[in-house]
């Protein structure tokens, strides 16, 4: 116990070793598995990105269609677990929902509890991959206020997602093949980050043999937070503040400097980077061009381009060396696309799944495996005596 070090958020602790993604934050480098993020972005999809990072290998052509399949065949959400989404008032945050919905996945299937069941790991897997969407589509359908659409399998996961969340159950849903192309590109990209704090949350939790579901529910409420997975919409709402008050970046980035209470540059810095977030750096060029295709001509998309200018080479974002990450600009993607800003961190929800699913299982089969059970410094009271409530 004397040998206890002080660490406020891990930033030089590693709690675990882990063959999954590889991070050097001051080259701006992001590889899963050994590939680079470029590469998967350019070539793969979301269902053999998820193999990927879940198996370790890229799939061949059967084990891709096996697995794609067997998601296919999973998902349908169990007809009382529609009735779920009744509980919530309508207009609900959608990732309390989300979080909620999965937790109740271990109610249905009482299978799942025994996380060294490697059968039941496998099914659980496939569940939670081909139900989230499902899930996600019927959070915002419940807040529109219109009929959740049963999946139809003879679409891919991403253009299912879609369907369900924008189409009607009387229309023909024709694919869109921009919008599902911009939608599995940022799934890729979400897909994983090694142990940012959802992931750690997830790892944590499944560290006391608590099932797949319990960890992941408990994963997407610690993405909620404006800091991690709530950033995107945090963006979004800053971007349009910018705007209410004339488009005045300037003025925006000295409120910034100055450390105004509750005013930061969202969607920048990073704990790893330091660099250009290699994500936002693909994303920056997609959206330009998803904006384009969709005919989006966002002024905040201007407002954007101007902060991150004035952020570059502002003194004060050089020296702590801040970049865009991530969260800069999907949301002006996400918000073209459709989708209201609330519902932006059930999509990065969405990428990161595979992520958690990979480091959930890395975990249990780590040799070096303990409970996470970190220690602390204290700080309080020496010994007391009692007094009585009339001597206080
Ligand atoms: N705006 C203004 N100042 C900032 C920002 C920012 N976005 N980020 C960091 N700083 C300052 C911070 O105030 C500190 O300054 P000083 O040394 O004078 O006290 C310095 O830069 C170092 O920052 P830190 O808070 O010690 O860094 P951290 O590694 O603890 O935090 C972070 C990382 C991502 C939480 C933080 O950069 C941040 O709050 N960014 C805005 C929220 C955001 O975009 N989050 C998404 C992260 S990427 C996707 C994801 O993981 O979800």
């Amino acid at each position: 116990t004397g040998l206890v070090t002080l660490d406020p958020g891990f930033v030089n602790t590693a709690a675990c070793e882990s063959d999954i993604t590889y991070i050097d934050g001051d080259a701006g480098i992001l590889r899963y598995r050994g590939y680079p993020i470029e590469e998967l972005a350019g070539k793969s999809n979301f269902i053999e990105v998820s193999y990927l990072l879940i198996y370790g290998e890229l799939p061949s052509q059967q084990q891709y269609d096996a697995f794609a399949e067997r998601i296919r065949k999973h998902t349908l959400l169990h007809e009382d677990l529609k009735q779920f989404f009744d509980g919530f008032p309508r207009d609900a945050h959608p990732m309390p929902v989300l979080s909620s919905a999965v937790s109740a996945l271990s109610t249905f299937y009482q299978d799942s509890l025994n996380p060294f069941d490697k059968e039941q790991v496998e099914l659980s897997t496939v569940r939670l991959l081909a139900k989230l969407p499902t899930i996600a589509a019927y959070a915002y359908k419940k807040s529109v206020g219109q009929p959740f659409l049963y999946p139809d399998n003879s679409l891919g996961l991403v253009e299912n997602f879609h369907r369900m969340t924008f189409g009607f159950p009387a229309e023909p849903y024709e694919v869109d093949p921009v919008m599902t192309k911009a939608l599995d590109l940022l799934f890729i990209l979400h897909a994983d980050h090694e142990q940012n704090c959802s992931t750690s949350t997830v790892r944590m939790v499944g560290s006391s043999e608590a099932n797949l579901f319990a960890s992941i529910s408990a994963g997407i409420n610690a993405l909620f937070g404006p800091l991690h997975g709530g950033a995107n919409s945090a963006v979004l709402e800053m971007l349009e503040g910018i705007r209410a008050n004339g488009g005045d970046v300037d003025t925006f980035v000295e409120r910034v400097k100055n450390k105004e209470p509750g005013v930061k540059l969202m969607g920048f810095g990073h704990r790893v980077y330091k660099n250009y977030d290699p994500r936002a750096a693909i994303i920056k060029k997609t959206a330009d061009e998803v904006l384009g295709k969709l005919g989006a001509n966002d002024p905040l998309l201007d407002i954007a381009l101007r902060l991150e200018e004035k952020a570059l080479s502002d003194d004060y974002f050089v020296e702590r060396k801040l970049y865009p990450n991530v969260d800069f600009y999907t949301g002006l993607i996400y918000k073209a696309m459709g989708f209201p800003t609330k519902f932006f961190t059930v999509l990065f929800a969405l990428g990161r799944l595979p992520g958690w699913i990979a480091h959930w299982r890395e975990m249990l089969e780590d040799p070096a495996r303990k409970i996470s059970r970190p220690r602390q410094v204290y700080t309080g009271y020496p010994e007391r005596s009692y007094l009585e409530i009339g001597k206080r």
